[in-house]
């Protein structure tokens, strides 16, 4: 009890719509949905992404919301707290689990993003070319020491600022650095935009070609939909802990899932003009925004200040959201393990930094660990974010949906999404249920099954 009371918060309600927003962009709006764009046909992949948001994550997030603030406690506590049936804390253990997972090779990830920064600040990328773009790409990925050291670096920023705390750490960064993001994003879309050939990359992006809809595209757009939302794992209960009492929580669902939608179509608009435009494949994979943002600014006047300024843009939004993720374990560790908060983050980014390394050196298959093998032909990297984001993070959804929709009385529900009845919501409340109950698990285990291959087999065995 007394460590309830004690329990920060965030100040205001825009202070949580950011904080909450700056978990959910991150590398997954920059990165990984503009390569998975690319692989998946472009417009049809982005509109049933959209889809995916708006019929699964809005509902999901709003159920862990509830469980956050409803229990004010870390992913495995709110589970104790709310009285659940025992296998639901299992939710919670899941989450620490994933988050650490995630964290392997998302601290990687944003190593690169860091010293890409720091190259482009050296003026490593004047007058580079398509191949030379690649290059660059490739000596920064292999190492092995350098990207290691990014990684030790970006480990050490997030350690700073979560021992800084909810209020100074998580709130402070996240009020002021969001913001600026949404403002640089803005700058490269506009160059961007000039050009020659940009229109082909839009209509890449936006044309949807139904016959491009097809059942495995469906599905890789709601595993993102999951990750990019940072459901599935207990950052959404873990951050709904701290919400403040009066927070409408149905509408910072809507809102958070709106503005990281529109934050991916942005950076959608600052790549793939450019990989028209320099004669490049949308299909290249992980190296797609390592490998184009420098050509898009190479040519023109400002063009290496507006690239320091892309990098660093990328570079908040991991740092915002890999904060997040560690904050799952931290809170765990503080308040189920009674550790101390410097202890518990030391600990939690140690770990992460030491088996880190096995993702950072088999990122490719030329790094120094790449042609070991753990899940199938995946290495360490690619094992790490295939356990996670296409196993692990769907099973959470799923069990937190099925938690709310069958296991806690509706009424209690739309009580506390209602604040007590003071938002007068009920209507739209009653929907959201529906979705919890019905429609999102249905998707889910779509989701699920096609992680595993079950469906994508299915569908060849159906010759679809
Ligand atoms: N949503 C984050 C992104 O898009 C990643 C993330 C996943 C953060 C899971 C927290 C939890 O980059």
């Amino acid at each position: 009890m007394e460590n309830k009371n004690k329990r920060e918060t965030f100040s205001t309600g825009l202070a949580v719509f950011f904080a909450t927003l700056g978990s959910a962009v991150g590398l997954g709006n920059i990165w990984k949905f503009p390569y998975l764009l690319g692989s998946n046909g472009g417009g049809a992949f982005l509109l049933a992404y959209l889809l995916c948001v708006a019929l699964v994550g809005i509902p999901i997030m709003a159920c862990e919301f509830y469980i956050g603030r409803k229990s004010r406690k870390n992913a495995v506590g709110a589970f104790k707290e709310l009285k659940a049936a025992k296998g639901f804390k299992t939710i919670g253990f899941m989450g620490v689990g994933s988050s650490v997972l995630i964290a392997f090779f998302y601290s990687c990830v944003a190593g690169w993003v860091y010293s890409y920064v720091f190259r482009a600040l050296k003026g490593d990328f004047v007058g580079v070319t398509a191949a030379t773009a690649k290059t660059k790409f490739m000596t920064t990925v292999v190492g092995p020491f350098p990207p290691l050291v990014w990684q030790f670096i970006i480990l050490a920023v997030v350690s700073v600022i979560l021992i800084a705390g909810v209020k100074n750490g998580i709130e402070r960064i996240t009020k002021t650095l969001m913001p600026v993001l949404f403002i640089l994003i803005i700058i490269c879309d506009i160059r961007a935009l000039t050009l020659p050939g940009a229109s082909q990359g839009l209509k890449f992006l936006f044309h949807v070609d139904f016959t491009q809809l097809t059942g495995p595209v469906i599905l890789a757009a709601l595993g993102l939909a999951f990750f990019k939302l940072s459901l599935g794992m207990g950052t959404m209960i873990t951050y709904g802990s701290y919400f403040t009492q009066d927070n409408n929580m149905i509408s910072t669902s809507i809102k958070v899932a709106l503005a990281d939608s529109l934050i991916s179509i942005l950076a959608g608009i600052a790549i793939f003009p450019a990989v028209f435009s320099f004669g490049m494949q949308p299909s290249q994979g992980a190296g797609l925004l390592f490998m184009t943002i420098p050509l898009v600014f190479s040519q023109i006047p400002f063009g290496s200040v507006l690239l320091v300024a892309f990098f660093l843009l990328t570079a908040i939004a991991a740092t915002t959201a890999i904060m997040s993720v560690i904050q799952v374990p931290v809170a765990y560790l503080e308040e189920e393990k009674g550790i101390g908060k410097k202890k518990a983050v030391l600990l939690t980014t140690g770990i992460i930094m030491l088996v880190g390394i096995l993702a950072t050196l088999s990122a490719d298959s030329s790094s120094v660990l790449g042609n070991i093998h753990i899940i199938g032909k995946r290495g360490f990297f690619d094992s790490f974010d295939y356990l996670s984001s296409n196993i692990l993070l769907p099973i959470g959804g799923l069990i937190t949906a099925i938690y709310i929709g069958y296991f806690v009385k509706k009424d209690d529900f739309k009580l506390e999404l209602s604040n007590g009845g003071t938002l007068n919501n009920y209507a739209v409340l009653n929907v959201v249920h529906v979705f919890i109950k019905y429609v999102s698990p249905i998707l889910l285990v779509i989701v699920f099954l096609n992680s595993i291959g079950v469906i994508p087999s299915l569908l060849k065995l159906l010759h679809l």
